[in-house]
């Protein structure tokens, strides 16, 4: 495993570009397969998920024409058995069982992996299946699906916890199910509205409303061309890491839109923000004000923010909660900046931070994707030297971190 040694403390000063969004090209890319026809993906962001996501796709006979911007076929797909070393490595794997039922009308698979964030239940998406007709056997972390009656049906489905996976799940079948399937309850965090858009390019009939999602069900779907929406979390990354460092920075090739419920909690902070169509400029001139938080599904704030947050309000002046209702342990970044100085308590599922003016270089490891974006902006802002272990998993996520962190001022170095 690579570790990054970081020397602090610095700005996180300058002019960025921001890469697209990881959430959108992997559900994107999983619902590509539900055509025959060659398909162009612009805006794909160069990360670990995707190589594993095409990896995955080459075992199942995709054709990857052209690498960038990505263009792909999948008329000659095959339905077999993929290995566990693979399937375990993305969580998005679990959305192949979509495109495969559709067109196998039996899928086996082993149940996904993805971060290690605390508990990664499957019985939502496993719900939305059964409800759409297919019969679920699991046993241990295999499971086997087909299609009772050897039909899919629509139907009205309430999930009984908002989740993006599911509601992507749900989305895929639905799509080429004959009638009207009307998911309640569901996820709109702005990927799944790109991969709605995506799929309406392709010739499906999807509209949403509020949190119901309705998919009328088309015969088959065409080829297309469909650009990925910028990534709000990379964005919200940057920003966070500049507000803390009191540095001045513009993410171009962004959507402040995508961003509102942050934005208003960095300009509590104190910071000084102004957005046009496509960008974000950051100014900070003062140590931050502490911000209670809690995640929430979209638009509420993201969980995939709440770390790089926590880094804010060990910083910040005043003590704060973040309330995590999402993922209940998502704290492996807490005991890290511990190491680091950061004064923090963990209750329940809440981190509760008293401010302090300084955090200090150490040896610290990365536990997950979003916990080692944490530790680099906070590595940035340290007093010292800071080496962060295990820091492969922010490959999965980050395009280009080194050299866009670099050219925003900062000394990190991959040893
Ligand atoms: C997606 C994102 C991830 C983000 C998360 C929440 C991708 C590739 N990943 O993950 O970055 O942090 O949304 O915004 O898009 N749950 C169940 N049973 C299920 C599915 C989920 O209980 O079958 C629970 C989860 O444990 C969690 C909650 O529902 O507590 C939300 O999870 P979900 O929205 O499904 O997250 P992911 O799709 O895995």
């Amino acid at each position: 495993m690579n570790k990054f040694k970081i020397i602090g403390p610095s700005k996180i000063e300058g002019e960025i570009k921001i890469s697209g969004s990881k959430n959108s090209a992997l559900p994107i890319l999983f619902s590509s397969l539900l055509t025959k026809e060659d398909i162009k993906i612009k805006n794909i962001p160069n990360i670990k998920d995707i190589d594993i996501t095409l990896k995955l796709f080459k075992k199942i006979g995709v054709l990857i024409k052209k690498k960038k911007p990505l263009i792909l076929n999948n008329q000659n797909i095959k339905n077999i058995n993929l290995p566990y070393k693979l399937i375990n490595k993305i969580r998005a794997s679990i959305w192949l069982i979509g495109p495969m039922l559709i067109k196998f009308k039996k899928v086996k698979i082993y149940t996904p992996g993805g971060c290690n964030i605390g508990k990664r239940p499957i019985n939502l998406h496993l719900y939305g299946l059964k409800k759409l007709g297919a019969k679920i056997k699991l046993k241990n972390n295999f499971i086997k699906i087909k299609i009772k009656n050897k039909k899919l049906i629509p139907n009205t489905i309430k999930l009984p916890q908002v989740s993006v996976g599911a509601t992507i799940t749900i989305i895929i079948v639905a799509t080429l199910i004959s009638g009207i399937t009307t998911i309640k309850n569901s996820a709109i965090e702005p990927e799944i509205i790109d991969t709605i858009n995506f799929l309406n390019t392709l010739g499906a009939n999807i509209k949403h409303k509020n949190n119901t999602i309705i998919i009328s069900g088309v015969k088959k779907l065409h080829g297309g061309i469909y650009k990925i929406i910028p990534d709000r979390i990379e964005t919200g990354t940057y920003l966070i890491g500049s507000l803390i460092s009191k540095g001045k920075i513009i993410c171009y090739n962004t959507n402040p839109n995508l961003l509102r419920y942050v934005l208003k909690k960095l300009k509590v902070s104190g910071a000084e923000i102004k957005t046009g169509n496509d960008f974000i400029k950051l100014n900070m001139h003062k140590r931050p004000k502490a911000i209670n938080i809690k995640t929430l599904p979209y638009p509420n704030f993201p969980t995939d923010l709440q770390p790089q947050f926590t880094v804010l309000n060990i910083l910040a002046k005043g003590k704060s909660i973040i309330t995590e209702n999402i993922f209940p342990n998502r704290f492996n970044h807490v005991k890290e900046l511990i190491k680091m100085g950061a004064k923090i308590k963990i209750k329940n599922n809440q981190i509760i931070c008293k401010g302090i003016q300084k955090i200090f270089g150490t040896t610290i490891y990365a536990k997950d994707l979003r916990s080692a974006a944490s530790l680099i902006i906070a590595a940035c802002v340290a007093y010292g030297t800071t080496i962060i272990k295990d820091i492969n998993f922010i490959y999965r996520g980050y395009e280009n971190i080194e050299k866009k962190l670099n050219n925003l001022g900062i000394k990190i170095y991959k040893i």
